[in-house]
């Protein structure tokens, strides 16, 4: 019944934990909108037939509709769209949820590319290799216009628009070769962004993960944290808990963070990214607007680096004897930030603030 629904209408095979799901609304949806529009086509034919004149000059007869006909007609149909409404906010929110054991792969999309960055420190071009059956987060941007991520076979499909960040996630349930595609017009060569999903079982992906050449792996958490040393970001960031000229990024990822605009938000992916690209936009309470832009100056898989870093001391207790690498900051790229006539009083209650929402960290 499923293969026959889905070579008449002509969809791809499904290949994600989440795509059976998403044809069954699709059946679902499509059946009765069909069954629905033949019924009223139906009834159309036979009120014309019996409606007709039959004597020259006849009238047709006044029809009065019972109110409960009527209310049974309206409560019918809205429970049908509420359904519709339930099953596919549910699934929506499914989408929008990775699992928290997803294995991160930082996307990035250009004219007329698509680049992946593992948690390794590897990097591939066009194809994203990913293990059957474990749940794959993609943290994903772009760095000119607007792309959109598209896996027919996998239902899914992120529009990726340059300056923001975007997760979306999957699991492929079986192994094989799939179809990327760019589903957002980018330009001339839009049609030929093409990529591929290699998905290997347990025993393949093991290989490939030992394939690694030496020198090529390196944690992405580790590599943060150098490129934090060298682009200056840890003379204004602490990563033991302690404030400086800017909040501490000990316990920041994923907690609530109250901005100098009275709105809080969780330190996500998205907002950690925009406080690289626009310090000014969302300035946390307590600190000044003092952080210049690093846009056009990071690299992409350097953010990544930094996110992920940020992420590995979401848990750190607070322990001022941490040992920096001796990098030296690059000045030229990223001059030290200058707050004239005001140094931070120094670590501990008379800082500038206390590190912000540190109640709601995940495990
Ligand atoms: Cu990228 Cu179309």
């Amino acid at each position: 019944m499923n293969a026959l629904l889905r070579a008449l209408l002509d969809l791809p095979p499904a290949a994600s934990s989440y795509a059976a799901g998403i044809d069954m609304l699709h059946y679902f949806v499509i059946g009765t909108t069909m069954l629905g529009a033949t019924f009223v086509f139906g009834l159309a034919v036979f009120f014309l037939i019996q409606s007709r004149r039959r004597v020259p000059g006849e009238l047709t007869h006044r029809v009065e509709a019972s109110t409960q006909s009527e209310l049974t007609l309206i409560g019918g149909l809205l429970t049908l769209f509420i359904v519709f409404w339930l099953v596919g906010a549910s699934q929506y929110d499914r989408m929008m949820t990775p699992p928290p054991d997803a294995i991160p792969v930082y996307v990035t999309a250009k004219q007329w590319m698509w680049k992946f960055s593992y948690a390794d420190g590897r990097s591939s071009m066009d194809v994203l290799t990913v293990p059957q059956g474990r749940p794959i987060k993609l943290i994903m941007d772009s760095r000119d216009v607007t792309h959109s991520f598209y896996v027919p076979a996998f239902r899914m499909k992120q529009d990726v628009v340059p300056g923001r960040y975007y997760m979306a996630w999957f699991e492929a349930t079986t192994p094989g070769t799939f179809d990327i595609r760019c589903a957002e017009y980018c330009g001339v060569n839009h049609s030929r962004m093409l990529g591929s999903v290699r998905v290997l079982d347990a025993d393949d992906y093991r290989r490939w993960l030992e394939t690694v050449q030496p020198g090529e792996r390196q944690d992405l958490a580790a590599r943060g944290l150098e490129v934090a040393a060298r682009r200056g970001c840890l003379i204004c960031h602490s990563i033991d808990g302690q404030p400086q000229i800017g909040p501490t990024w000990a316990g920041l990822y994923g907690s609530t963070v109250k901005l100098a605009s009275g709105r809080t938000v969780t330190a996500d992916v998205a907002y950690l990214t925009k406080s690289m690209m626009e310090p000014v936009a969302d300035v946390v309470d307590g600190f000044k607007p003092v952080m210049p832009t690093y846009r056009g100056v990071l690299e992409e898989p350097e953010v990544a680096a930094l996110v992920e870093f940020m992420e590995s001391v979401r848990d750190r207790p607070i322990a001022p004897s941490v040992v920096l690498p001796k990098v030296v900051p690059e000045s030229a790229a990223a001059p030290p930030f200058q707050v004239p006539g005001e140094r931070p009083a120094g670590p501990g209650p008379a800082g500038p603030a206390a590190p912000a929402g540190r109640e709601e960290r995940r495990p």
